[in-house]
């Protein structure tokens, strides 16, 4: 049985103080979760601090992105023997707001998921269209060429250490979610493109989490729909109060 995963993404928040509170808190709020995969995945900075508070807990820890060279002269860039050696388990891959700002694209999140893989990490790697690709009609042809693009070259077996996020981008931080039926949509949709590649079971395996503007009062009609496996939460997971009833939906759900 696939576990659900609720996953929050720190982004650029909470000095080491701060992580430490937080991650504390979510430690011991979760202590009775079964059926859930709970990841936070705070700054760089904060990893070593976090790590200390959750390792051997039910809380996995996870890094916002990594370079793909295991070491050289790439200023401001992090190894991924450097995120092991900070107790991270997961990746996020491919985040919209990389692909905005930072110059992402799906060749460089294809190397850097490559890079995961082969150090024995795992990745969430995520997707999801623009507003204007959206009103273009064009949602599900940017995503099909996202997957393949990230996917170019990924056996089958290697999508064990795989985790799809659907972020559509205009539900980011806009407190805009895509409707259960949307996002519904684009999951099937995802999940019949792996299935076309990779086979039944591949697909079925995959956990793909819907991201964008989740909050404990959308969590159960977005997580009670068949393709949707969990969430990737931004705003309301830099607060325990509103991080953990997602995680507690979820497990609810699950039993
Ligand atoms: P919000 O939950 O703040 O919309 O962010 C979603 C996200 O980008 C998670 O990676």
């Amino acid at each position: 049985m696939k576990k659900m995963m609720i996953a929050g993404n720190w982004k650029m928040h909470n000095d080491n103080a701060q992580a430490l509170q937080l991650a504390n808190q979510i430690k011991i709020k979760t202590t009775a979760v079964k059926a859930t995969e709970i990841v936070i995945c705070p700054p760089y900075t904060a990893l070593s601090v976090v790590n200390d508070v959750v390792k051997g807990s039910n809380v996995v820890l996870g890094a916002q992105n990594m370079f793909w060279e295991a070491q050289g002269a790439y200023t401001g860039e992090v190894s991924a023997a450097m995120l092991q050696s900070c107790g991270v388990q997961y990746v996020i891959l491919g985040h919209s707001e990389r692909r905005q700002y930072f110059g992402e694209t799906d060749e460089t999140v294809n190397k850097r998921l490559r890079a995961v893989l082969e150090n024995g990490l795992k990745a969430i790697v995520c997707v999801g269209e623009t507003l204007e690709e959206r009103e273009a009609g064009r949602a599900r042809e940017v995503i099909d060429s996202q997957v393949s693009g990230a996917f170019a070259g990924i056996e089958a077996a290697a999508f064990s250490s795989i985790v799809v996020a659907y972020e559509p981008v205009w539900a980011i931080g806009t407190g805009k979610t895509a409707s259960p039926d949307q996002a519904q949509e684009i999951h099937a949709h995802i999940r019949g493109q792996i299935e076309k590649q990779y086979g039944h079971d591949v697909a079925m395996a995959l956990r793909i989490l819907y991201g964008g503007s989740v909050k404990p009062a959308n969590a159960r009609e977005l997580l009670s729909r068949p393709d949707l496996d969990g969430a990737l939460v931004g705003g309301a997971c830099l607060k325990a109060e509103t991080f953990v009833p997602i995680i507690q939906t979820a497990e609810e759900l699950a039993g």
